[in-house]
C-alpha cells in the first residue's frame, strides 16, 4: 500500500481467494491523480469503482459513486462499514445526476460501450469545464478508447505509464447531441433492446440461442426465475409460451435490469436488481433458467456461479428443475452432481452444453 492508501479494501462477494486484490495499479493511479489536484472539485463522480477503493479513500470529498452493479453497492457498503466511513452518494448510469459534475474519475471498464455510456452521462450532467481522468492497465489499451474519448472531448492526453497503468485526461468537452444509448438485437421475429454495455451487444449470444432451442418447459411451470437474465431474452421467450406464469427476472447489472424492463413487462413479471437469491424462500420455483456468468471484467471466476447453483437448489421445489447452458470446458457437471440427484445433458454441440438438473 502507498502512503495515501489508508484502507484495506476487501473483495466482498466476488471471491474467496484472498490472494486476489480489490484494486489495481490503475485505481492507485486515479487516487494519486485526485490527491494531486490543486483545487478539489465541487461535485465529482466515480465510475466503475468495483469494491470501493476510490470511494472509501476519497469519501471526505463527498463523491457521487455511480453504481453499475448490485454486488458493487454491497461491497462498497461493507468496506465503508468496516472502516467507519460514511456512505457516498449513490447514483446509476442512466438517471440525471443531482449536481452537475466538474470532475470525474473512471476506472476503465472492459466494455468500451459502457465507457461510452459513462461519457454520455458525464457530458450531459456536467459544467462546461468538466475534466475526466480515466485509468487502465496498459495491457488493456485499445485505440478505440481514444476514439470514444475524442467523440466527447477536444483534448485527450495520455500520461506516462506507472506500474503498468496509464491515465487518460479528457478536457474541453464537445457539444454533443444526447444519444439514446440503446442497441437492437434481432431474434426470430422480435427486436430486443439493450443499453450499451450489456452482455452480448452485437447479436444474440450463441450460447443463449442454443439454450433457447433446447430448453424444456412444461405447462405446470408456474413459478420461474431467469437468473443472470441480461436483457431478459430467455425470460421473454418463455413468457411467450407460458403467458400465465409468474416470472422473476434477475441480474446484478443495473443496465441489464433496465434493458430487461424494455423487453418484458406484465402483471406477473417481477424484475430484480440483485446478485443472489436471498430474497426468495426455499422451495419457490418450478423452473430456474440461466446462462450463468463466469467472466467478471478480465477475470474468469466460477466461484460465484457455484454459489448461485447452490442457491438455485435451495429455491427450487422438489421435482423442479434448474436448466442452464454453459461452455463445455467449464465442466459444471461435477459441481451440479454434488447438489442434484439427477443431472442430464439435454443438448450439446462443439462448444456448449445444456444441463437439466432436477431437485
Ligand atoms: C452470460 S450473461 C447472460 C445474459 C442473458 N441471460 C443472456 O443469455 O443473454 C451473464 C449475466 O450475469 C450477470 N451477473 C453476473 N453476476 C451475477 C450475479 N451474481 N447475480 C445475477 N446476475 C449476475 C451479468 O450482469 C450478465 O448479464
Amino acid at each position: 500500500m502507498t502512503q495515501e492508501e489508508k484502507y484495506n479494501i476487501e473483495r466482498h462477494d466476488l471471491s474467496i481467494d484472498r490472494s486476489l486484490r480489490a484494486w489495481s495499479a490503475a485505481d492507485e493511479y486515479l487516487l494519486q491523480a485526485f490527491i494531486a489536484l490543486e483545487k478539489k472539485p465541487d461535485h465529482f463522480g466515480i465510475y466503475n469503482d468495483r469494491f470501493g477503493f476510490l470511494g472509501c479513500h476519497l469519501h471526505e470529498f463527498n463523491p457521487t459513486v455511480i453504481l453499475s452493479q448490485k454486488s458493487q453497492e454491497k461491497a462498497i457498503l461493507a468496506n465503508s462499514k468496516a472502516h467507519n466511513i460514511p456512505l457516498p452518494n449513490f447514483s446509476n448510469p442512466l438517471s440525471p445526476l443531482e449536481n452537475k459534475l466538474d470532475f470525474a474519475l473512471i476506472k476503465m471498464p472492459k466494455s468500451l460501450a459502457l465507457f461510452q455510456l459513462f461519457l454520455e452521462q458525464i457530458v450531459h450532467n456536467s459544467t462546461e469545464n468538466i475534466s475526466v481522468t480515466c485509468a487502465f492497465m496498459t495491457r488493456h489499451f485499445s485505440p478505440k478508447i481514444l476514439q470514444i474519448a475524442q467523440e466527447y472531448f477536444e483534448v485527450v492526453e495520455q500520461s506516462k505509464a506507472l506500474k503498468k497503468a496509464r491515465l487518460l485526461v479528457l478536457t474541453k468537452k464537445k457539444n454533443t447531441v444526447k444519444k439514446e444509448m440503446i442497441v437492437p438485437i434481432n431474434y426470430k421475429d422480435q427486436v430486443y433492446k439493450q443499453y450499451w454495455g450489456v452482455f452480448s451487444a452485437e447479436h444474440i449470444d450463441y450460447a443463449t440461442q442454443f439454450f433457447l432451442e433446447h430448453l424444456e418447459i412444461k405447462e405446470t411451470d408456474h413459478h420461474i426465475l431467469d437468473l443472470a437474465a441480461g436483457n431478459g431474452i430467455i425470460a421473454n421467450e418463455i413468457f411467450k409460451k407460458l403467458p400465465g406464469a409468474e416470472i422473476h427476472v434477475m441480474d446484478d447489472a443495473y443496465l441489464a435490469v433496465a434493458s430487461a424492463k424494455l423487453n418484458i413487462q406484465g402483471e406477473n413479471i417481477h424484475h430484480h436488481f440483485n446478485n443472489n437469491l436471498s430474497i426468495f424462500d426455499d422451495d419457490t420455483f418450478d423452473l430456474i433458467v440461466t446462462n450463468p456468468p463466469f467472466h467478471f471484467e478480465y477475470e474468469i471466476n466460477i466461484q460465484i456461479t457455484l454459489q448461485l447453483f447452490k442457491a438455485c437448489f435451495r429455491c427450487l421445489k422438489a421435482g423442479g428443475s434448474l436448466q442452464l447452458v454453459a461452455n463445455k470446458h467449464l465442466n459444471y457437471k461435477v459441481h451440479l452432481e454434488r447438489l442434484f440427484s439427477s443431472v442430464q445433458h439435454i443438448a450439446e454441440n462443439r462448444k456448449f452444453v445444456v444441463y437439466k438438473c432436477v431437485k
